[in-house]
């Protein structure tokens, strides 16, 4: 085989209909559960966002789950809750999503990004550590992908220099670390269920939490309406019985479709775990890893080609595939204008953020189009290989 073969340079591709990133799982049970809302007449949040509400809090295992408009809404109102003051200094792993740094700037603080381990991509513990100041009012792990981050020591952090931790869980539903559900550890775990998450809502977010006043205080904080005789400023950050109504169906079902999800990584796994210079992820021996994103690791020095040229050579394929997240986050224009920052302070993030690719793992994945999935990563890395 040469290099015209790659559908890029018109080879034949390996799938003519391309199999997508992400695909949400939606059965007739969402279907009835909206329809069933609609007839109600009750569309608005109601007893349906209750129900969910609940649900989550017992599936999760905490007092409380308060459901939000979107997983930002929800990072938004765990920092006001919380009472982080601006000037204060919140600590962020520095591969995020930009809705993480985002929420600390609504509240006027800054948002430190901090360097990432090697294997998880998770924050890095040392790095971490060195960048706590008296400054630091919260830290926010991510549970990356799906991965739960090392609680264990981030709350022995927080427990000998007094911050709050707010758990990620964005994309790590139904994640355990050390037998427990994430989300359950620190002081506030948020949850987003946009529609490529491991359950969806459409758009949606959910906080939990096992304080009762960071709980009352959310609720307030979300329902604008509620608080016109408190002086408090408050937001609408609700959803609907129609969203609740989807996240009932897809909560039930979310064991599941992490199980599928997690057959599915390992049978990538055991296909690509021998490709020279390719990485498969990483799991911790302490987690259920629940393989919101599956990302693999090309090192650059063993490809003729950037990760950029494999990504546009595999989606050629008809593998549709994600750069989850570059740039790292202290590059992001806007942030690095504001702050100037030093980059040599994010080494592990650089390499990272230039070196991965994110390719489908979701639970609508057929037999078949798993097999497509390591016939094509295979095919383009033979090409690019040196
Ligand atoms: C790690 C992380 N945090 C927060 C969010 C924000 O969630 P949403 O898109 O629901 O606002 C996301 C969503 O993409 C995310 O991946």
């Amino acid at each position: 085989m040469d290099i015209e073969d790659l559908a890029l340079f018109g080879g034949e591709p390996v799938r003519k209909t391309p199999i997508s990133l992400s695909k949400p799982f939606i059965t007739q049970e969402e279907i009835d559960n909206v329809i069933e809302v609609l007839r109600s007449n009750w569309i608005v949040q109601g007893p349906r966002v209750e129900e969910f509400e609940n649900n989550f809090a017992e599936y999760v295992g905490t007092e409380y789950a308060i459901a939000v408009s979107s997983g930002s809404a929800a990072l938004h109102l765990a920092l006001l809750s919380i009472g982080v003051k601006p000037n204060t200094e919140v600590l962020i792993p520095d591969i995020t999503c930009i809705s993480v740094p985002n929420a600390v700037s609504y509240v006027g603080a800054f948002p430190r990004f901090v360097d990432v381990n090697m294997n998880t991509y998770n924050i890095s513990l040392e790095a971490l550590e060195r960048n706590i100041s008296n400054k630091t009012s919260a830290v926010i792990p991510i549970h990356l992908y799906g991965h739960p981050a090392s609680l264990d020591e981030i709350l022995d952090l927080s427990n000998k220099y007094g911050f709050f931790v707010i758990e990620d869980c964005a994309q790590a539903h139904g994640a355990e670390y050390k037998g427990k559900k994430v989300g359950s550890f620190g002081d506030i775990g948020i949850f987003s269920t946009y529609a490529t998450k491991n359950m969806t809502t459409g758009e949606g977010g959910i906080l939990v939490t096992n304080r009762r006043e960071i709980a009352k205080k959310v609720r307030f904080l979300r329902d604008q309406d509620k608080s016109s005789n408190i002086p408090i400023l408050a937001y609408n950050y609700k959803i609907t019985d129609i969203e609740a109504a989807i996240g009932l169906a897809q909560l039930n079902k979310l064991d599941k479709l992490n199980a599928q999800r997690i057959s599915n990584a390992m049978l990538l796994s055991s296909h690509l775990k021998d490709i020279d210079g390719v990485k498969i992820p990483f799991i911790s021996n302490y987690v259920k890893h629940v393989f919101h994103r599956y990302t693999l690791f090309f090192e650059p020095q063993r490809f003729k080609g950037s990760r950029d040229e494999l990504a546009s050579a595999l989606e050629a394929e008809g593998i549709k595939n994600g750069i989850l997240y570059t740039p790292p986050a202290h590059r992001y224009p806007y942030y690095h204008k504001k702050y100037n920052f030093n980059d040599k302070q994010f080494e592990n993030a650089d390499l990272i953020s230039k070196s991965i690719l994110s390719i489908p793992v979701h639970p609508n994945l057929e037999k078949q189009d798993l097999i497509d999935i390591v016939n094509a990563t295979k095919k383009v890395t033979m090409q690019y290989c040196k």
